[in-house]
């Protein structure tokens, strides 16, 4: 395996992506880790990420020697080059101009890091500093651009190399093919980590944590609890438990889609309809903030009481994903939290249960690529996300029954007409949102008040940001008249053509 050094680059998970891509597994940690912990993972090879430190200042972050004198090969990114060229005694100054955006690097020799590429290559640049001078310490220049002559540096003896470039990033073609060089021809990487051989180990990983014990988990029809479960379930089979809560504040067709996928899997799955509970509480609550604490409150309530019915059950099983287990660096400042997200993360402490995170070294498409090994239907691993609290952040104003069945009505047209032409699967995420808005129309010959709808649909990578998606007119024109026809009550349709910033992708 490669571990990968964080020093903050907004490109970190990108480079441990790539490499994976390239079946070479990787892990992240972040720069502060000491240097014992990083050994401990016996590394075949370490990648300093850049950041947006500069090396020059005091206080900027370091890389233990120890680690540059393990005899490990080690690959610096930008601040991880400019890191190395410094901490072997080479000059590192602020650039004339900082540099950002594309530029051609020209090979000066031939080096295993560039085998197969092409002497003149375009690359993505992103820095602020560069190297002046290597000093007198084992680095050559391996490339240059017209305005930095330390494009590419190599200590071939010791394996050190640096690039000012970024690899990781699309805009840089070859940059694959580069970090496959590093990891396969110098580090020497021979195992391939693909999805078979993750799912195996996992299996194998689940059976000696759990033993012979019992697991519950809360299944919610998203893809990541849903893949959880399918490995659980292929794991230890009947010893594992799943509840589903219905909160009544689910999409059209919820529960039948998760049953139809799960058919195949014999599955304990218990159904607990909650959802005179949930709108009890619900009633007339308009703030958003207060409607995801009743509902998180409320859905921990329900699923411990059904998870203490249950006989010896000792775990319980999350769907947590590599993101939220990286321990971030933080040079970016505190990353405002806006809205408090419900998830079962409330739940372990109450319930005095072990936990069992089966997905926790994987990203977001990894965990759809493994649904998919494990023939979890498509329907499901291409769904898009859903917010926990569900349909309740989507009625703007209070919650009732009837609401909730024109927003369902309304929500389920939206995704029909997405799927039937093809865009479902080139969306992040689309869905109608019920506006408490009554406005004047006409229908037949009578006047009529009604409420609006507003379709939502944004393009996004990690929902961080989005863009607000350009859907032909006329699929808009058919979400809008059938919504109009067949939703009693509504009688105006709006598009939400808003990105995120400033706005968020949810309306509450
Ligand atoms: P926003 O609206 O914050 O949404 O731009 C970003 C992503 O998060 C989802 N979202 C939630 N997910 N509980 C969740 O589990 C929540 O309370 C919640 N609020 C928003 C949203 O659907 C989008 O994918």
């Amino acid at each position: 395996m490669i571990v990968v050094l964080d020093f903050g680059s907004q490109y970190t998970q990108l480079i441990a992506r790539r490499l994976r891509e390239l079946e070479v597994y990787a892990e992240i940690l972040p720069c502060t880790a000491p240097a014992e912990k990083v050994l401990a993972k016996s590394p075949q090879g370490i990648i300093l990420s850049g950041g947006p430190a500069s090396v020059h200042k005091s206080g900027s972050p370091r890389i233990d020697e120890r680690l540059l004198r393990a005899g490990i090969p080690v690959l610096g990114i930008c601040y991880g080059m400019q890191l190395l060229v410094h901490q072997h005694g080479g000059k590192v100054v602020p650039a004339r101009r900082r540099e950002y955006g594309h530029a051609t690097v020209t090979r000066l020799g031939e080096d295993p890091l560039f085998q197969g590429l092409p002497k003149e290559m375009p690359v993505w640049m992103s820095h602020g500093d560069g190297a002046k001078s290597l000093g007198h310490n084992g680095f050559r220049v391996l490339a240059r651009t017209s305005t930095a002559p330390f494009a590419a540096v190599a200590d071939a003896a010791r394996r050190q190399y640096g690039v000012q470039f970024h690899p990781e990033v699309a805009h840089t073609p070859g940059g694959a093919r580069l970090l496959e060089n590093f990891a396969r021809t110098v580090c020497a990487v021979r195992e391939r980590w693909t999805m078979a051989s993750f799912l195996e180990r996992s299996v194998a990983s689940i059976r000696s944590q759990v033993g012979n014990g019992r697991v519950v988990c809360a299944l919610s029809g998203g893809v990541d609890s849903s893949v959880a479960a399918a490995l659980l379930s292929r794991a230890i089979g009947r010893r594992l438990h799943c509840v589903y809560v219905d909160t009544g504040l689910g999409r059209f067709g919820d529960l039948e889609h998760l049953r139809e996928a799960f058919r195949g899997f014999k599955l304990d799955l218990k159904v607990v309809d909650a959802s005179a509970l949930f709108l009890k509480r619900l009633a007339g609550v308009s703030d958003p903030e207060r409607k995801r604490k009743i509902i998180g409150r409320s859905f921990i309530e329900v699923f411990d009481r059904e998870a203490k019915r249950l006989k010896g059950v000792e775990f319980l099983a999350q769907g947590t994903l590599y993101p939220d287990v990286i321990e971030s660096v933080s040079v970016h400042g505190p990353s405002a939290v806006i809205k408090s997200h419900h998830n079962v993360g409330g739940l372990p402490k109450r319930m005095k249960l072990k936990l069992v995170e089966p997905l926790r070294f994987l990203f977001k498409d990894e965990v759809r690529r493994l649904g998919r090994a494990m023939k979890l239907p498509e329907i499901l691993i291409g769904r898009h996300p859903f917010p926990g609290p569900g349909l309740a952040v989507r009625i703007l104003g209070p919650v009732t029954w009837e609401r909730l069945e024109r927003l369902r009505r309304a929500d389920r047209i939206v995704v029909e007409e997405l799927r039937s032409s093809g865009w479902y699967a080139k969306v992040w995420q689309a869905f109608a949102v019920l506006l408490p808005v009554k406005t004047v129309g006409v229908m037949g010959d009578e006047r009529t008040h009604d409420f609006v709808v507003a379709i939502r649909s944004v393009d996004s990578v990690d929902g961080m940001t989005a863009d607000w998606s350009r859907l032909p007119h006329d699929l808009l024109a058919r979400m809008s008249s059938r919504i109009v026809s067949e939703v009693r009550g509504i009688n105006r349709v709006v598009y939400d053509a808003t990105s995120k910033p400033p706005a968020t992708i949810e309306w509450e």
